[in-house]
């Protein structure tokens, strides 16, 4: 009786670890931290699978997700060098996290904006992050907990960011801060609201001006899906899909998938629309030679059906998708901070950003790292190396913040 049990729970083992093993994400030798990698990969796969399946049973998928990747990306480490205490800035909740030691002078200040594709994970789960860059950088962090999509559409998420970011900036010294030292940072979605928030702010007088924006590797456009990151990692190895950012691009805009065949297949690129400006905003021509791959391959769609204006629209509008800012609007922005990972789908989207600056002779400093996937500055409590990441985007702050 035991002994079957035994055999029972021995053979469910040796499937579980078989379908791990023939599941698992495959990174070649140049990634690093291979177990944290391949942990992440199936755990992500498992959520999928869930939500799927959740999904199919009537339960709302997003919402399981939701749940699941809040558990996974977990990292509420206190640290007793930072006080933590959640408040609310004209009517959006954020996270502060503010050095304890005494200053005699105004600190700098950062507003954070989480990643997740618009839709998930919220500011305790980048607690350890936030806390890393304010004991860093001396800095008070301010992580905005804004309303997210498919509940609240495009504006709504932004709108949260700048209220609360227009908010700190007026009320600086009531935390401790210089309003002439703050700048915005994100990740991934986050890294797409911060460059929005200061594309938008630089055209605003009445608030001090940003002093940078720190992208972490940002996702800026939804013109191109064949740049060579989107062929490259199209299904992997990086847990973050193709599939899956389409519909984080379509869930923020729309709430619903209309479009997915559309912007997954680049069909939206019609003559009329590779004649336009915006076709010179984002191309495979603007990476670094070595990484443009076939630049030949973006003709135009064969069908003479023009693109829905609810989606052109969306696709050219440089506050939902930052790339598309024109030269001019680009010069308006404060001193820039790029980081960038090899496996990642929205590689190619920092390294356009940093070269189409650096050719307009804006100050922009970029990092990437070849041996990383998309996602990783979430999980500090396992690989050290977001410490020394932490610290060149410091060294980057201190110039922008006490330079000249
Ligand atoms: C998730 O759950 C909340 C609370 O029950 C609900 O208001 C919301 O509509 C759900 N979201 C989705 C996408 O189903």
């Amino acid at each position: 009786m035991l002994t079957s049990a035994i055999k029972g729970v021995f053979g469910f083992a040796v499937i579980v670890a078989l379908v791990a093993y023939i599941a698992r994400p495959r990174f070649p030798d140049s990634a690093s931290n291979h177990g944290l990698k391949t942990a992440l990969g199936l755990s992500m796969k498992l959520t999928n699978l869930i939500s799927h399946t959740g999904g199919m049973m009537g339960f709302s998928s997003i919402n399981i997700t939701r749940v699941l990747s809040n558990t996974l990306a977990r990292s509420n480490e206190p640290n007793d060098k930072i006080k933590i205490f959640t408040t609310t800035m004209d009517g959006v909740e954020v996270l502060v996290f503010q050095p304890v030691d005494k200053s005699d002078t105004l600190r700098p200040g950062i507003v954070y904006y989480h990643g997740g594709g618009w839709v998930l994970l919220n500011p305790e789960q980048y607690s350890m992050y936030c806390q890393e860059i304010a004991l860093q950088t001396g800095s008070v962090v301010v992580s905005v907990d804004y309303r997210m999509a498919p509940e609240y559409l495009y504006p709504i998420p932004l709108e949260d960011c700048l209220t609360a970011t227009r908010y700190f900036m007026n009320n600086a010294e009531q935390y401790g801060v210089d309003k002439n030292k703050i700048g915005v940072k994100g990740d991934s979605a986050g890294g797409n609201l911060a460059m929005a928030v200061s594309l938008k702010l630089s055209k605003e007088n009445n608030i001090p001006k940003l002093k940078f924006m720190s992208l972490d590797y940002p996702a800026l456009q939804l013109f191109d899906f064949h740049l060579p990151c989107y062929k490259s990692y199209e299904d992997g190895p990086g847990f973050l899909t193709k599939k899956i950012m389409v519909r984080y691009w379509l869930l923020y805009a729309f709430g619903d998938m209309t479009y997915f065949d559309t912007l997954y297949n680049n069909k939206h690129l019609t003559k009329e629309v590779l004649a336009s400006e915006h076709a010179d905003h984002v191309n495979a021509k603007l990476l670094p030679e070595n990484m443009q791959g076939d630049v030949s391959y973006r003709t135009a769609y064969n069908n003479d059906a023009s693109v829905p204006k609810e989606l052109y629209d969306k696709i050219t509008d440089p506050l939902f998708a930052p790339l598309m800012a024109s030269d001019e609007d680009l010069n308006l922005l404060p001193k820039a901070y790029v980081f960038n990972v090899e496996f990642d789908v929205l590689r190619d989207d920092g390294f356009i950003l940093v070269n189409r600056m650096k050719k307009l002779g804006i100050d922009v400093t970029h990092s990437y790292m070849s041996t990383e996937e998309h996602g990783f500055l979430n999980f500090l409590a396992f690989d050290k190396t977001i410490t020394e990441e932490v610290g060149r985007f410091a060294a980057f702050h201190k110039e922008a913040v006490d330079g000249k």
